[in-house]
C-alpha cells in the first residue's frame, strides 16, 4: 500500500481523545461508534474503513462514525468543526482515487446506516433516497416499479448513491442517460458547521439562482457530507440487447461507433471499448468464463440498446451488425439472445476492473481525450516504458501490460498498468508524461473518477490557476477550518 512520505499531519487538527469518543457514544450510542481509540482491541474493526477498494491507500484512522440521520450527521460535523476534528466522509468505498479513506488519523463519517428510499414519485419518476442508499438498491426498487436508476457501474453491489454523486461517477450508460449535474434535481447536505441545506428540489426545472447543489456533485467529500438526494429517473426499458464486436485496429472502432450512432441512434444506451490486453487479463483471471468470440481480435466493442420494442431494436441491431460485417468494418460479431447472455457479455467489460488487481498493483488513469487520437496513449505509454526497460512478461519487469478499455461513447478512456510490484521507476516514467500528454491535447486528467489523493499534485494539467484559485476560495467558504477530507484535492 501506499506510504505518503511528501505529506505531514496537519497540527492544526486535534488528536482523537477518550473525551471526544464519550460525545460521539452519547449522541449516537453503540452502532453508530466504531472505537479504537479508547478499546485499541477495535482497530481491526475500524481496518476495513482505513483501507480503499485497490487495498492501495492506507490511512491511521481509529474511530468510524455512523450516524443514522441527518441531524445526527449535523451534530456530528458540528462537533468535528468545534473541536478542530479532521474528517473523511465515506460511502461504500469503491472509490478509485484514494479519496474515501483516511491519510492520518481523520474521522471516518461513514453513510453506511442512512439508507431508507423516501420518496419515489411514479409519474415523474423522481426519486428521493438517503445518501447511504447502494445503487443497485434503489436501482431493484426502481425497477419493480418500472423505472431505471440513470447510472449505472460495475460497483453497483458496494456504491453509494451519495458516494455516485460526491464522484460524479460517470459509468456505463452516461451516453443515454447524461451526466449527474442534469438528473440530480437536488441535494441535501450538511456543512462542517452543523448547517443543513435543504435543497431537496422534485422539479425538473428550477432557475432560482445559483445551483448551489452543483458544487456537491464531484466535490468528493471536500466541502461538507451529501445526505439526501432526489433525481429522475427514466422509464426502465422494455427491450434491452447487446451486440459483442471484434475488430483489427481502433481506426475500425472509430468507424463502428460512427455506424452505431448513425444507424442506432435514439436507442444506442452504451458504447464500451476493450483493448486486446483487458480481454487477455480477464481470461487470465477468469479462465472458465466462455469467451464471446473465437477468434483473436486487437480490439472489442461492447453496444447496448435500449427501448421500448423489442422487436424493432433486435431487427436494427442485427441489421447494423450485418451492415458493419460486410463493410468489412468489424471482423466478428455476437448478439446476446436472452438475458443471461446480455449479463454474461457486460461480464467482460464490467470485470475488467477486478481482474486488473489480481496481478499484484495497478496504476489507474481515467481521461478524457477528443476520440480521433484517445488511444494513441496507450501505444505512447507501451513505448515509453518500454524504452526504459520497464515492461515485459517475466518477473523481473515490474509492469506487465498497458491496458486500455473504457467509455468510448463518452470520449472516456481507462489507461491502466497492472504491475508485479509498485515501483518508483514505473511512477516515474508514468508521471508526469501521462498528464503532460493529455494538457497537450486539452484532454481531461479526472473524467469520471475524481481527484482525491491519487491525482492531487496534477490538478494543474486539466484547470488553470484562475479556476483553482476560485476551487480554493468556495472551499473557504463552505469549510472555513478545512475539516473536510483534507490533504486531498483541495
Ligand atoms: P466512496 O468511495 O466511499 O467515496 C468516494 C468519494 O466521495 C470520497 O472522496 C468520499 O469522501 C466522498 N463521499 C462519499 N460519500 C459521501 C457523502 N455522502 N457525502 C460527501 N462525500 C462523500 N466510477 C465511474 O465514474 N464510472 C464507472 O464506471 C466506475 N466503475 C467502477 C467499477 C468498480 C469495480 C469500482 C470499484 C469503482 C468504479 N468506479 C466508477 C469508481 C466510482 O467512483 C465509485 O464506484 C462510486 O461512484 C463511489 O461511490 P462510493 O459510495 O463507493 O464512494
Ligand atoms: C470502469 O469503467 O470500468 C470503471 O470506471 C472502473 C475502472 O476504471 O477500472
Ligand atoms: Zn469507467
Amino acid at each position: 500500500s501506499k506510504r505518503y512520505p511528501e505529506l505531514k499531519r496537519d497540527s492544526r487538527f486535534a488528536t482523537l481523545t477518550p473525551e471526544h469518543v464519550a460525545y460521539f457514544r452519547e449522541l449516537l450510542g453503540e452502532k453508530g461508534v466504531i472505537d479504537a481509540v479508547t478499546e485499541p482491541a477495535f482497530q481491526d474493526d475500524v481496518e476495513p474503513f482505513n483501507s480503499d477498494w485497490m487495498g492501495k491507500y492506507r490511512g491511521h484512522g481509529q474511530l468510524v462514525l455512523r450516524p443514522g440521520s441527518t441531524e445526527e450527521v449535523s451534530k456530528v460535523l458540528k462537533y468535528c468543526n468545534d473541536q478542530r476534528l479532521a474528517v473523511v466522509p465515506q460511502g461504500g468505498n469503491t472509490g478509485l482515487v484514494g479519496g474515501s479513506v483516511p491519510v492520518f488519523d481523520e474521522v471516518v463519517v461513514s453513510m453506511g446506516r442512512m439508507q431508507t428510499i423516501r420518496s419515489f414519485d411514479d409519474l415523474s419518476g423522481t426519486l428521493v433516497v438517503d445518501a447511504g442508499v447502494v445503487l443497485e438498491v434503489a436501482d431493484a426498487y426502481l425497477a419493480e416499479r418500472g423505472y431505471l436508476f440513470p447510472l449505472d457501474l460495475g460497483a453497483k453491489g458496494s456504491c453509494h448513491v451519495g458516494g455516485n454523486i460526491s464522484t460524479n461517477a460517470g459509468g456505463l450508460r452516461l451516453l443515454r442517460y447524461g451526466s449527474l449535474h442534469g438528473t440530480v434535481l437536488g441535494v441535501e447536505a450538511v456543512l462542517p458547521d452543523g448547517t443543513i441545506i435543504d435543497d431537496l428540489c422534485k422539479l425538473r426545472k428550477n432557475n432560482t439562482g445559483y445551483d448551489l447543489k452543483q458544487l456537491f456533485i464531484g466535490a468528493e467529500g471536500t466541502l461538507g457530507m451529501v445526505t439526501g438526494v432526489s433525481i429522475a429517473c427514466p422509464q426502465r426499458p422494455a427491450a434491452v440487447n447487446v451486440a459483442f464486436l471484434g475488430l483489427k485496429s481502433y481506426e475500425q472502432a472509430l468507424r463502428a461507433f460512427r455506424e452505431a450512432k448513425s444507424q442506432l441512434s435514439e436507442i444506442l444506451s452504451a458504447f464500451e471499448l476493450m483493448d486486446a490486453s483487458s480481454q487477455d487479463i480477464v481470461r487470465t483471471v477468469r479462465p472458465d468464463a466462455r469467451r464471446p468470440l473465437e477468434g483473436e481480435h486487437e480490439f472489442y466493442c461492447l453496444i447496448e440498446t435500449s427501448g421500448s420494442n423489442a422487436e424493432h431494436d433486435t431487427a436494427k441491431l442485427e441489421a447494423f451488425l450485418e451492415d458493419v460485417m460486410e463493410k468489412e468494418i468489424v471482423e466478428d460479431g455476437v448478439l446476446a439472445q436472452d438475458e443471461t447472455q446480455v449479463k454474461a457479455l457486460w461480464t467482460w467489460r464490467e470485470g475488467i476492473t477486478e481482474c486488473l488487481g489480481h496481478l499484484g498493483g495497478v496504476y489507474k488513469y481515467d481521461l478524457s481525450i477528443p476520440l480521433p487520437e484517445l488511444y494513441q496513449l496507450v501505444e505512447d505509454t507501451r513505448t515509453q516504458l518500454a524504452s526504459k526497460g520497464l515492461i515485459g512478461d517475466g518477473d523481473e519487469f515490474p509492469a506487465a501490460k498497458v491496458v486500455g478499455y473504457g467509455h468510448m461513447g463518452d470520449g472516456n478512456l481507462h489507461l491502466n498498468i497492472p504491475v508485479r510490484r509498485y515501483d518508483s521507476a514505473v511512477e516515474q516514467a508514468l508521471e508526469p508524461f501521462v498528464y503532460e500528454w493529455i494538457a497537450k491535447r486539452q484532454g481531461s486528467i479526472s473524467a469520471e473518477h475524481g481527484l482525491g489523493l491519487a491525482k492531487k499534485k496534477f490538478i494543474g494539467y486539466s484547470r488553470n490557476e484562475t479556476l483553482v484559485s476560485l476551487m480554493k476560495q468556495i472551499k473557504k467558504t463552505f469549510d472555513p477550518n478545512g475539516i473536510m477530507n483534507p490533504y486531498k484535492y483541495i
